[in-house]
């Protein structure tokens, strides 16, 4: 292999509603970073996994995942961006392609993982998977009254996991000034083109109690 895998678990999942950090909550009775973990380590190019976890929680983490797969655990930062970092500064010389997914994207099928990792590898410098946006899309003054219609067809909404040439990724996050939510972002600031590949609805994030509740479903319907 020659992917090293980042995994931001850091974050506490407000959205999700009180509890655990969000990586560590129960879907179908594992936590959610044990399905992104066991779905990434099926991708057969994945050569390292660098987990970034709650400050707290890194000793357990590590406990968690050691039979699941092979993965180094780091504590996380305040911010994404500070936990990607984090973990990105934690990854051995060797891969020269770095992939970029959230915990929360539990579900993303070890296809979409090798397919970013593909692209990469192909010669882009940096490739996100996206689904086209199937809403009506308006633009919205304070007040929340309409001020436009957004062409739909030129918007796309943003998966992970995401994939670097490894110096990009490294020089992006070297030379980056606010948090952003995703890494494609830092690479963007960098004039560095970043070149689109289909998503999966199953890489969908868990961000609200209704999506944890859909994700369980999804599992009956394919394991
Ligand atoms: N993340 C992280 N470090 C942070 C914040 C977020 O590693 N300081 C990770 C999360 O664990 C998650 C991914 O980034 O896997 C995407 O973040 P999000 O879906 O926003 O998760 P949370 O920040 O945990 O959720 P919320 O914003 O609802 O608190
Ligand atoms: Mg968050």
């Amino acid at each position: 292999g020659d992917v090293a895998v980042l995994v931001p678990a850091a974050g506490s999942g407000i959205r999700l509603g009180p509890g655990a950090p969000k990586a560590l909550r129960p879907l179908a009775g594992e936590p959610l970073l044990v399905h992104a973990v066991r779905r990434i380590a099926a991708a057969g190019s994945v050569h390292t996994i660098v987990v970034a976890a709650p400050a707290a929680d890194v000793a357990a983490v590590a406990e968690l995942l050691a039979p699941v797969a092979p993965v180094t655990v780091v504590p996380g930062g305040a911010q994404r961006q500070d936990s990607v970092a984090a973990a990105l500064a934690a990854v051995p010389e060797g891969p020269e392609i770095v992939l970029v997914h959230d915990a929360a994207r539990a579900l993303v099928p070890a296809d979409l993982v090798e397919s970013v990792a593909a692209a990469v590898r192909s010669g882009h410098d940096a490739v996100i998977p996206v689904l086209p946006v199937v809403d009506t899309i308006k633009e919205v003054s304070a007040d929340e009254v309409v001020q436009g219609t957004v062409d739909r067809s030129v918007l796309r909404a943003v998966q992970t996991p995401q994939g670097f040439r490894r110096a990009v990724l490294a020089a992006a996050h070297a030379a980056a000034v606010g948090p952003l939510t995703d890494d494609a972002g830092l690479v963007e600031k960098q004039g560095v083109p970043v070149v689109c590949v289909p998503g999966s609805e199953y890489a969908m994030k868990i961000t609200r109690p209704f999506d944890l509740a859909l994700a369980e479903q999804l599992l009956t319907v394919r394991p």
